[in-house]
């Protein structure tokens, strides 16, 4: 049976490798600028509907998105598997809460209500079942009908990345399930979002150069095109990063 999810960044060795990811001037590092710059967009409308935001980062890892967050929000709780992962957020944090838990586990309690819930690089990683799953779980944790979550899907395959779908099926047939051959449709994640009982407000594309086109590119030049082209109507839908603004659906029936 394949090891689900939930055990990937058991190891602290996998933990500090995540952390490596977000290296200055990575492919990573440049996609989380422009997420950024969409995250304080989002809160700030929030903002305006909301005068206090009560803000959970689900599967908060070691803590990129919580602390990022946390100051523009009233409460900020993080909720992470992995005791390793967490041990690193915990030495970033500054005014937010961690619990390590697995949301999932059917005994699981709720913990509270948020009218803000993120969750980043969680979805494509995590298989099919965890992720009905854990948007279920997120679903009942927002506070109302204004409430939102917002999340990624790093696996667009209308981007550079389905190029390299035919080798990714070759690999997969070859060595089995190979996370980096994952590939999730915007269709796919609208459908996920209607079985946990939400719709999607908004999605914004991003990501159009690949980290290999990247190296041959000076790091500024990539960052002024990945700004320029992100959420623009049309061209949005070929970035290989979706970000995706969801919300309960008015009549909620699950
Ligand atoms: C790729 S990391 C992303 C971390 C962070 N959200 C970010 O974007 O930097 C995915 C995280 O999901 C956590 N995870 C997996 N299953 C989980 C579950 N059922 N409950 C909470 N966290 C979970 C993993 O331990 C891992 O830290």
């Amino acid at each position: 049976m394949d090891k689900t999810y939930r055990e990937q960044f058991v190891c602290q060795s996998d933990a500090l490798t995540y952390e490596t990811q977000y290296a200055p001037m990575s492919a990573w590092e440049l996609l989380w600028q422009v997420e950024k710059m969409y995250l304080t967009q989002i809160v700030e409308n929030l903002r305006q509907s909301s005068a206090k935001i009560d803000y959970l980062d689900f599967a908060c890892g070691t803590g990129r998105i919580i602390t990022f967050l946390e100051d523009k929000v009233d409460t900020a709780t993080g909720i992470e598997i992995s005791p390793e992962m967490m041990a690193l957020a915990k030495q970033k944090l500054r005014r937010g809460t961690l619990l390590c838990k697995d949301i999932t586990a059917p005994s699981a309690e709720v913990e509270g209500a948020y009218d803000l819930i993120t969750t980043f690089r969680f979805i494509l990683n995590a298989e099919p079942s965890l992720r009905v799953t854990a948007f279920k779980a997120l679903a009942v944790r927002l506070k109302d009908e204004s409430s939102l979550l917002v999340f990624n899907n790093h696996g667009n395959p209308w981007s550079y990345k389905g190029l390299l779908w035919p080798y990714h099926q070759v690999c997969q047939a070859i060595f089995g399930d190979r996370r980096e051959g994952n590939y999730m449709t915007n269709q796919q994640v609208r459908a996920l979002l209607d079985e946990a009982g939400m719709e999607v407000v908004q999605v914004i594309g991003m990501g159009f150069i690949s980290p290999k086109i990247m190296q041959l590119l000076p790091y500024a030049l990539c960052e002024k095109i990945e700004r320029l082209l992100a959420g623009k109507p049309v061209i949005q839908a070929f970035g290989v990063n979706q970000l995706f603004v969801a919300r309960l659906k008015r009549s909620k029936s699950f």
